[in-house]
Parts: C-alpha cells; structure tokens; sequence
C-alpha cells in the first residue's frame, strides 16, 4: 500500500503493508540508520523520531499513522548537524557507546521546542522515558542545559556539531 508522508522535509512515498513500524521503513525501506531498534516495545527510547513536531517511539508505530504527517529523524534534524542540542551534545562529549544518543538528541530537542529553559526536573520528565545503558544521564541534562543556553544564543562559527551514527 502507498503511503505518503513528509520525511526530514521531502516528499515521501512508501509502498509497504500499513502496519509495519515507521522503524522498519526508516532503515530498511529508506535506508536511514541513525534511528535505532533497541526494545520494539515502547521501553527504552532508542527509536524516538518527531511526528508533527512531538518524540514518537517509531518501534511501535505503524507507518500507517504516518500518512500526512510530518516526520523528523535524526538525519533532518539539521542540514549540518548544528541544531543547538546537537551542538551542545558535542561540546560536553555526551556520548559513550552512542547507541541511544540519536534517540536522545530526538527527545531532548522535542522538550526544548515545547519548553525553552527547562528544570532539571522537567528534563528528568521529559527523559524518562530514553534508556542509556552507558548511564550518561548527568551529561544528558548537562547538554539539555546547554542547548537552552546556545538556542538563544547562536553557536559561533568555530563550535562543530554531531549527527547520528551509523549503525
Ligand atoms: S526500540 Fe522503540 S522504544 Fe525501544
Ligand atoms: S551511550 Fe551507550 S547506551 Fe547510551
């Protein structure tokens, strides 16, 4: 069945059964990797993509409901990887393993779209939900901090940033 969607920006056409998981579609239909399987139920976060702007586990939603809707990976986060949570990921080196970062950088930046400076509690809230087994938790919300400061203040031009890993 054709479904059509908008992908990172793109008009996007799939034809696939309606209720294999946007996961699914992602690496293997599309070939975009940076969106991780770590559970397929709902537990841990990895697959954590935006649809129409809110994180959605991809593991357990059928592309079905993707049909209209606008769909963000980690790979349409930005153009150049320099959105300020990916930006901040890099100043503070969150990353140790990096399997669950994609799905972290996806939730963070959904919290900071809906709340612009949030508490520690707030983040803890927002988070919960993103399993790291590496437990960098601390410089989670470290970056999750930073980023809030960078979006209102640019990054200068010497600041890099990162995207999603190949996996
Ligand atoms: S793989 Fe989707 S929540 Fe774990
Ligand atoms: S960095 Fe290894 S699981 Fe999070």
């Amino acid at each position: 069945m054709a479904i059509a969607f908008t992908l990172n920006g793109k008009p996007t056409t799939v034809d696939v059964p309606p209720e294999m998981p946007l996961l699914w579609v992602l690496r293997d239909e599309l070939d975009l990797k940076g969106t991780k399987f770590g559970c397929g139920r709902s537990f841990c976060g990895a697959c954590t993509v935006h649809v129409d702007g809110e994180p959605q586990r991809s593991c357990r939603m059928a592309v079905s409901r993707a049909r209209g809707r606008e769909i963000t990976t980690i790979e349409g986060l930005s153009e150049d990887g320099a959105h300020p949570v990916q930006a901040a990921w890099q100043e503070i080196d969150v990353p140790q393993c990096g399997y669950c970062q994609a799905g972290q950088i996806m939730s963070a930046s959904a919290l900071l779209a809906s709340n612009p400076q949030p508490t520690d509690s707030d983040i803890d809230e927002a988070m919960s939900g993103n399993i790291c087994r590496c437990a960098t938790y601390t410089r989670i919300r470290a970056a999750i901090h930073r980023a809030a400061d960078l979006a209102q203040a640019p990054p200068t031009s010497h600041e890099t940033a990162t995207g999603g890993s190949e996996a």
